[in-house]
């Protein structure tokens, strides 16, 4: 098969995380984890054996080289990767994970007693920038982001941050782009390279995504 990724292990998060407030509030986003599902399907028909740590969503892999670990906090989230992060060749950060979480979750539903209510919130783990800090030189690692503006400039600091070797720009400026729908517009950009791309599918875009990973460990 053309683009063939036969024998490369591939660790993917995918979807929301939800942070619990109480027993039955989270703090949460509108990722529906369709960008990530689409990149498990297209690296698993590609003969990738794909390992996708999912936040909460409606989606179900169907391929049998996709193995999921489900998650619901970023926390969960981290664990998972942690311990299947060594053994990937190439790691895809597809998930919208919350950057804060409640500093404590109420073990009891909270009592609506007074007019006003403050949650604390403390920094999630960020767990692109924890694995890039032992990402090894065979490991190749993609992220995503969302920019409104100065979006060139800001994924490359993000590039860096996070020690990735591309990220996939999604950009709130262009119509039918983003969360919620059924198609994407991105750039992809790395640190010697800027590439566009028309407005498509989500299958069609984790396509180009993976075509170009598939250049890059070949070039
Ligand atoms: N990411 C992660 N863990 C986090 C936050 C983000 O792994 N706690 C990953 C995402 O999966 C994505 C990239 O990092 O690949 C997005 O980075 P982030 O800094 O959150 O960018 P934005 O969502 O664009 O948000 P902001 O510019 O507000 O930082």
């Amino acid at each position: 098969m053309e683009n063939s990724f036969s024998g490369k292990k591939v660790l993917l998060t995918a979807g929301p995380t939800y942070e619990p407030i109480d027993p039955v509030r989270f703090i949460g986003n509108h990722s529906t984890g369709k960008m990530g599902y689409a990149l498990a399907a297209c690296f698993a028909a590609h003969g990738a054996q794909v390992q996708l740590v999912s936040g909460p969503t409606n989606l179900a892999a169907q391929h049998p080289a996709i193995q999921v670990t489900s998650v619901t906090t970023a926390d969960e989230m981290y664990e998972a990767v942690k311990l299947l992060a060594e053994d990937a060749d190439i790691w895809v950060f597809a998930a919208a994970v919350a950057d804060y979480k409640p500093k404590v979750a109420a073990d009891k539903k909270l009592k609506k007693s007074d007019a006003e209510l403050t949650i604390e919130l403390v920094k999630n783990v960020d767990i692109a920038a924890a694995l890039g800090k032992q990402k090894r030189a065979d490991q190749f690692s993609v992220g995503f982001a969302l920019e409104t503006d100065n979006e060139g400039e800001n994924a490359k600091v993000k590039l860096q941050k996070k020690n990735l070797d591309m990220i996939v720009l999604n950009s709130l400026r262009d119509a039918g782009a983003g969360f919620r729908h059924e198609t994407n517009k991105i750039t992809i950009i790395e640190q010697e390279a800027t590439t566009l791309f028309s407005l498509k599918h989500k299958d069609e875009v984790a396509q180009d995504i993976v075509n170009l990973v598939w250049e890059r460990l070949h070039a």
